[in-house]
C-alpha cells in the first residue's frame, strides 16, 4: 500500500520504517528540513536501537523515501498517518496545533479518497475535530456534487516504547483501530495484516481513550510502586522483594512496578496531564490520576532530600551522575527525572559531573551551566564525593567499581533505579543507598 507518515520523530519514523519493512511503500514527511536532509543521507536523527540500519536497507529497496512536502506525499498515498507532537499546554491540555495544521494541509491537497489516521496521542473527540477540519478545508470543488472527494478519519494509537521501539512495533501486544466506516477498517486491517497481531476494532473515541487510559494506568502502577518504596524505607522492608511477591499474582503482574526516581519521558507526564484535563472537561474529577502525578513529583524531591541528608552539606561537593536520559537505550531527555534532580543539586551549590552513553548532546542543550560532561563513567567519577545513578543503562551494570572507587573522594552511591545489589558495592568500600530498600 502507498502510505504517507507526517511527522518523522520518535513515533513517525519508527512507524514509517516498520511499515516499509512489512511490505508497504512509505514516504515520511517532516517540516524540519534539516531532519529530512539527515534522513536522506541515511542518518537517523534519533538514537533507537536497530532503526538506522533498517532505514538504510529499506531506502535501498526503494520502499522508503523522505520528503518535506505534505502535498507531494499526500498525492501519491491512499493512507496518511499523522504522527506529529501533541505537547502539553500550560494548563495540562494537549496542544493540538500541529495536528490541526497537518489536517488542514492534507485537506488542501486532496483530490481523491484518503484515509487519514491519527497516530499521535490525542484526547477523545480529536478524530471528530480532524474530520471537521478536513471538511472545512477541502477545496470547494471537491466538497459536493459529482467531484465530491470521499475520505475517512481513523484512530490508530501507538504503544511502542522508546529504546525498544522497533521490536515493540513489529511484535505488538495489540493493534487498536478506531474507525467509523468499513472502508477504513478494511484498509487498516490490510496494512497490519503481516504483523499477525491481535486487532481491537472500536470507534474513534474509544480508541483515543484506550491510549490515554493505557499510559495513565502504567503511570499509576509506577506511582504505586514508588509509594510502596517510601513505606519500605521506613519499616525496613525491601521494595524489590515486595513487588516480586505481588507481581507473581497474574492479576497484578510484575512489569511497571519498578520503584525509582520517578517516571519521565515525552509521554507519561503529558498524557496523565491531558487525561486529567479531559476528565475535568467531562465533569469528572480524576483525583486518582492527580495523586499519581503528585507521587511522581514527590519521589524526585524525596530522592534529593535523601541525598542531602546523607551528604550533609551539598555546597561545594562534586556529584557524579550516571545516566541522564529518561530511560535506557534512548537519547531522549524530554521530562527526564535527571533534569529535576540535577537542577536541585545545583541550586544547593553542588558541582555536577555527568555521563550518559547517548543523551549528552541533548542534555547539553538543557544544562547550559553547572554540569560538566565526561567521556566515560571512570573519568566522571574521579574526585567525586558521591555517585548518583539516574538511568539504568546496561553498560553501568558492568562497571569496574574497584577502579571507580580508587578515584573517588568519598565512596557513596545513590542508586535511583535499584540497579545494584548493596553487597556488590559494599565489598569495594561503597556506602550504598537504593530506593525503598529498607535503609
Ligand atoms: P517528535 O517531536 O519526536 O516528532 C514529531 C515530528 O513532527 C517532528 O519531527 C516535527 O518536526 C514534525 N512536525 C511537526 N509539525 C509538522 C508539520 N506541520 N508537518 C510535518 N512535520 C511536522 O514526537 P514523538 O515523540 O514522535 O511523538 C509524536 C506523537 O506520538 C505524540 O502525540 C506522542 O504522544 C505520540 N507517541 C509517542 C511515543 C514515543 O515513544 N515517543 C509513543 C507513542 C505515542
Ligand atoms: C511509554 C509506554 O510504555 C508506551 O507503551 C507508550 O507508547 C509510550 O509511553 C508513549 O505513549 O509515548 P516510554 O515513555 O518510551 O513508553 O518508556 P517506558 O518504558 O514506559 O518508561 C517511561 C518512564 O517510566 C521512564 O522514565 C522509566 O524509567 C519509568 N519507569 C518505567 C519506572 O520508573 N518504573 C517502571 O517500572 C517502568
Amino acid at each position: 500500500m502507498n502510505i504517507a507518515i507526517v511527522g518523522a520523530g520518535y513515533v513517525g519514523l519508527v512507524t514509517g520504517v516498520c511499515l516499509a519493512e512489512i511490505g508497504h511503500h512509505v514516504v515520511c514527511v517532516d517540516n524540519n528540513r534539516e531532519k529530512v536532509a539527515k534522513l536522506r543521507q541515511g542518518t537517523s536523527p534519533i538514537y533507537e536501537p536497530g532503526l538506522e540500519e533498517m532505514m538504510r536497507r529499506l531506502v535501498k529497496k526503494k520502499r522508503l523515501t523522505f520528503s518535506s512536502s505534505i502535498q507531494q506525499a499526500a498525492k501519491k498515498s491512499e493512507v496518511i498517518f499523522i504522527a506529529v507532537g501533541t505537547p502539553s499546554k500550560k494548563n495540562g491540555d494537549a496542544d493540538l496545533t500541529y495536528v490541526e495544521n497537518v489536517a488542514r494541509q492534507i485537506a488542501g491537497c486532496m483530490d481523491s479518497y484518503k484515509l487519514i489516521v491519527e497516530k499521535s496521542t490525542v484526547p477523545a473527540d480529536t478524530g471528530k475535530r480532524v474530520q471537521r477540519t478536513i471538511m472545512l478545508n477541502l477545496p470547494k470543488k471537491y466538497r459536493s456534487g459529482k467531484n465530491k472527494v470521499e475520505f475517512d478519519v481513523a484512530s490508530n494509537p501507538e504503544f511502542l516504547r522508546e529504546g525498544s521501539a522497533v521490536e515493540d512495533f513489529m511484535n505488538p501486544d495489540r493493534v487498536v483501530i478506531g474507525v467509523e466506516s468499513e472502508r477504513a477498517e478494511t484498509l487498516l486491517k490490510e496494512i497490519y495484516k503481516p504483523l499477525k497481531a491481535k486487532i481491537v476494532v472500536t470507534n474513534i473515541n474509544s480508541a483515543e481513550i484506550i491510549k490515554h487510559a493505557s499510559n495513565s494506568f502504567l503511570a499509576a502502577k509506577i506511582s504505586f510502586a514508588n509509594a510502596l518504596s517510601q513505606i519500605c524505607d521506613h519499616v525496613g522492608a525491601d521494595v524489590l522483594k515486595v513487588v516480586e511477591g505481588m507481581g507473581l499474582d497474574k492479576r497484578i503482574g510484575r512489569s511497571f512496578l519498578n520503584a525509582g526516581v520517578g517516571y519521565g519521558g515525552s509521554c507519561f507526564p503529558k498524557d496523565v496531564d491531558a487525561f486529567i484535563r479531559l476528565s475535568e472537561k467531562s465533569g469528572y474529577e480524576f483525583s486518582l490520576l492527580k495523586e499519581v502525578r503528585q507521587i511522581n513529583e514527590q519521589q524526585k524531591r524525596s530522592f534529593l532530600h535523601f541525598i542531602e541528608d546523607k551528604l550533609w552539606i551539598l555546597k561545594g561537593k562534586t556529584i557524579g551522575v550516571l545516566g541522564l536520559a529518561f530511560k535506557p537505550d534512548t537519547d531522549d531527555m524530554r521530562c527526564a527525572p535527571s533534569i529535576d534532580v540535577i537542577n536541585g543539586l545545583i541550586s544547593e551549590g553542588a558541582r555536577v559531573r555527568a555521563y550518559d552513553p547517548q543523551a549528552m548532546e541533548n542534555a547539553k542543550k538543557i544544562f547550559k551551566k553547572g554540569v560538566t560532561f565526561s567521556q566515560d563513567a571512570y573519568m566522571m567519577a574521579k574526585g567525586c564525593d558521591c555517585l548518583v545513578l539516574l538511568t539504568e543503562w546496561a553498560e553501568f551494570g558492568g562497571l569496574d567499581f574497584k577502579r571507580i572507587a580508587k578515584g573517588m573522594r568519598q565512596t557513596i552511591l545513590f542508586d535511583g533505579r535499584n540497579m545494584y545489589a548493596a553487597k556488590n558495592l559494599e565489598k569495594f568500600g561503597f556506602e550504598y543507598y537504593g530506593i525503598g530498600r529498607g535503609v
